[in-house]
């Protein structure tokens, strides 16, 4: 079954599909379907943390009401992981592993932009009313963050050398 098969499922069927697309990059940013109940009442998204997500969910934040040119972001985490799903409307996300950057656009709410940590990540171009539903690994802390991207890539190459991550390189294209 291909995952257009699917997606073609009709009411009530569950449908999940594990195929990334486009493949995971070395950076490990990857966009996953997200499991579907379908109902012509309206269709039903649920995420189970180290189910549909490769990590417990600690915290769900969510953008919304963001300004037409407004962009979001521009850091990374120490540790922490996220997924970011467009649960109205759509964005970009462009992420950055120190090496290469991509852009993932993201109009799906059934999709969900996995990113792990030390990815640096800019979102912008959110259409009117979208919402960027945010599922992560932690708790919040400030002393998570690299604000600075200095920083955060000379992080990134420190932990690249440690074989803590992958050596630097996004997936080329965009998901969604
Ligand atoms: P931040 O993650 O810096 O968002 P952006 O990079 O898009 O500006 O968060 C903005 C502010 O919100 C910052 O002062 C921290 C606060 N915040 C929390 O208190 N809890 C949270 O879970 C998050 C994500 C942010």
């Amino acid at each position: 079954m291909t995952s257009d098969d699917r997606r073609s499922l009709g009411p009530g069927r569950r449908a999940t599909d594990w195929n990334p697309h486009p493949p995971a990059g070395a950076a490990g940013c990857r966009v996953v379907d997200l499991p579907r109940i379908t109902d012509p009442r309206g269709n039903l998204t649920a995420i189970e943390g180290g189910s549909e997500v490769p990590f417990d969910i600690a915290r769900v934040y969510y953008l919304y009401d963001v300004p037409g040119g407004e962009s979001r972001g521009g850091h990374a985490h120490r540790e922490l992981e996220q997924l970011i799903v467009a649960a109205s409307g759509s964005f970009d996300v462009v992420v950055d592993d120190g090496t290469e950057t991509a852009r993932f656009h993201l109009n799906r709410s059934y999709h969900g932009l996995y990113l792990p940590r030390l990815t640096w990540r800019e979102l912008g171009n959110f259409s009117s009313g979208s919402v960027c539903l945010v599922l992560a690994s932690q708790p919040y802390s400030e002393d998570d963050y690299y604000r600075d991207y200095g920083d955060f890539a000379a992080a990134r190459r420190t932990a690249e050398a440690a074989g803590q991550v992958p050596a630097g390189r996004v997936p080329a294209g965009s998901g969604a």
